[in-house]
């Protein structure tokens, strides 16, 4: 496997699609102690201060199809969620589609990207952004009511390359495993640690507002509900008030 790693990067999510364009392996991870442009979902930043988190971005050339690429997404939230379930012996959740929560804060987050023709995945990116040594302090001052890290939830510091080795060796584990048998146990998986599972959901789309329960993931990853007037509907992207 090929770990490229710098000091400090703009992204790495950047430098992954450049490695990816000049033809890099599947498999290639781009790991950075800090990002100065770290990105998050829709157009946000992610804050990746020196030493403090995991910030690597992993190149996959997987030979499935593009609209199967969200599984990658939500095999990646199992894959951490199962590291900090069993490594660091903490019970998180997966806020859909894949933000991973400790008592309802954020405490990583997963960006995906790919290139890819109708029927073709040229390639895939995975972003995985995870606090691990903040301490409140070290949080930028508007995250503190929403954001969390390994440390503030188990009051000690962690070895940032031992919880990589560990994200690495168990992603690799899972994934080879989801190529050659599919995505029904992940999917399962998945369930098993989604945030408001079986609860009631406030949904708002354009037109209307309702509640309704959260009845679990489709094979899309599209999120499983009833509308407002009862039948069983899958949301790919819906203002949800999760709290
Ligand atoms: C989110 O918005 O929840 C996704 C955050 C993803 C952050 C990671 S950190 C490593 C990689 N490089 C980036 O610039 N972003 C992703």
């Amino acid at each position: 496997k090929r770990i490229i790693h710098h000091e400090s990067i703009a992204s790495t999510q950047t430098i992954a699609h450049d490695e990816a364009r000049n033809n890099a392996p599947g498999g290639t991870i781009i790991i950075a102690d800090e990002q100065t442009k770290g990105r998050g979902r829709i157009a946000r930043n992610w804050d990746s201060s020196k030493g403090k988190g995991i910030w690597l971005s992993m190149i996959l050339r997987p030979e499935i199809q593009p609209h199967h690429a969200p599984q990658l997404t939500l095999l990646t939230a199992t894959v951490l969620a199962d590291v900090l379930s069993n490594y660091v012996d903490i019970n998180p959740k997966i806020k859909w589609p894949n933000d991973i929560l400790m008592n309802n804060k954020k405490m990583a987050g997963i960006l995906t990207e790919m290139q890819a023709e109708q029927d073709q995945i040229w390639y895939v990116i995975i972003g995985i952004g995870l606090n691990v040594n903040h301490s409140i302090d070290d949080l930028p001052e508007g995250l503190r009511n929403i954001a969390t890290s390994i440390k503030m939830e188990t009051s000690k510091e962690w070895l940032l390359k031992d919880l990589i080795q560990e994200i690495l060796v168990t992603f690799e584990r899972t994934y080879e495993d989801y190529l050659e048998n599919g995505f029904s146990e992940i999917k399962q998986k998945w369930e098993g640690y989604g945030f408001k599972i079986g609860q009631e959901i406030a949904i708002k789309t354009l037109k209307e507002e309702w509640k309704a329960p959260f009845l679990g993931i489709t094979d899309d990853g599209a999120l499983l509900t009833k509308s407002s007037s009862g039948e069983t509907i899958e949301l790919y992207s819906a203002e949800i008030d999760w709290f």
